[in-house]
């Protein structure tokens, strides 16, 4: 379980969040949404111990996370996938020397094992015939693909996944939200997902959570915000573009 407690944090000038009550729990995919600027990756930051709140806890499975040593840090990170926007793929890595990655910062595994699971993870997203490409030569929707299995490669049982569909058409936004609820379904991972499309929230989320002026100010399953009356949830849920 994730769980954000009365987190405040100024940045510059401006008070970004002001009281953040944020629970994910376990095995659920939590939506959050929230117009541009608001936070959300800021709040992402905060459950991967790259920021630490100015007040208030952030907890993860029991641990302190704002205090953990960069041992406890890296143990956690191993547990934690991150999706960044657009894949954040290193240009001169191929497909399966970026996915490896994380593994081998993190561990000590011999050759074999780092490429058979690499491949074993690539296969998972549909990617393993384009293993030895570069990013350059690889459309978006195969570099988020590639983003996925690099946060999914070390098995984590957390991930947070930051704009999954950024940037795509509509039908590998699809094909990415589907990828998104397998993981939870098959591989039980909890997820955290930051968007601003209302396609995504309903396709893979099962709780959404509204981020303004610091703090969560609606918040429910997918249901019960669907038939939300708050001006702010309709504007991101109902009608109209995605
Ligand atoms: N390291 C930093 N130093 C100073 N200000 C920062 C820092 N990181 C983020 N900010 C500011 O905090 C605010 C929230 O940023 P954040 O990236 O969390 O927004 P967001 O909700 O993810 O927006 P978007 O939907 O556009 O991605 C922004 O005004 C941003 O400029
Ligand atoms: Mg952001």
């Amino acid at each position: 379980m994730i769980e954000l407690r009365d987190v405040h944090k100024r940045l510059g000038d401006r008070q970004i969040l002001d009281g953040l009550d944020l629970v994910v729990p376990e095995g659920l995919n939590y939506v959050l949404m929230g117009r541009s600027g608001t936070g959300k990756s800021v709040t992402l930051k905060h459950v991967i111990g790259i920021l630490t709140p100015d007040r208030g806890e952030v907890v993860v499975d029991g641990i302190d996370v704002p205090h953990l040593d960069r041992k406890g840090l890296a143990s956690l990170r191993r547990r934690m996938g991150y999706l960044f926007q657009n894949g954040a793929l290193i240009n001169w890595l191929t497909v399966a020397q970026n996915v490896a990655l994380p593994l081998r910062e993190n561990r000590r595994m011999r050759e074999d094992e780092i490429a058979d699971r690499v491949h074993q993870t690539l296969r998972m997203v549909g990617m393993d015939h384009a293993a030895d490409q570069y990013p350059a030569s690889i459309s978006g929707g195969m570099k988020l693909r590639t983003g996925l299995a690099r946060a999914l490669v070390t098995e984590p049982d957390y991930v947070l996944y930051d704009e999954p569909n950024a940037g795509l058409d509509p039908i590998m936004s699809e094909q990415i939200h589907r990828l998104i609820a397998e993981v939870r379904d098959r591989l039980g991972v909890t997820g955290l997902i930051v968007t601003h499309s209302r396609a995504c929230a309903f396709d893979t989320g099962d709780r959404i959570g509204v981020l303004d002026n610091g703090r969560i100010v609606a918040e429910g399953t997918i249901d019960e915000m669907r038939d939300s009356s708050v001006p702010l949830v309709r504007s991101f849920l109902s009608g109209g573009a995605d």
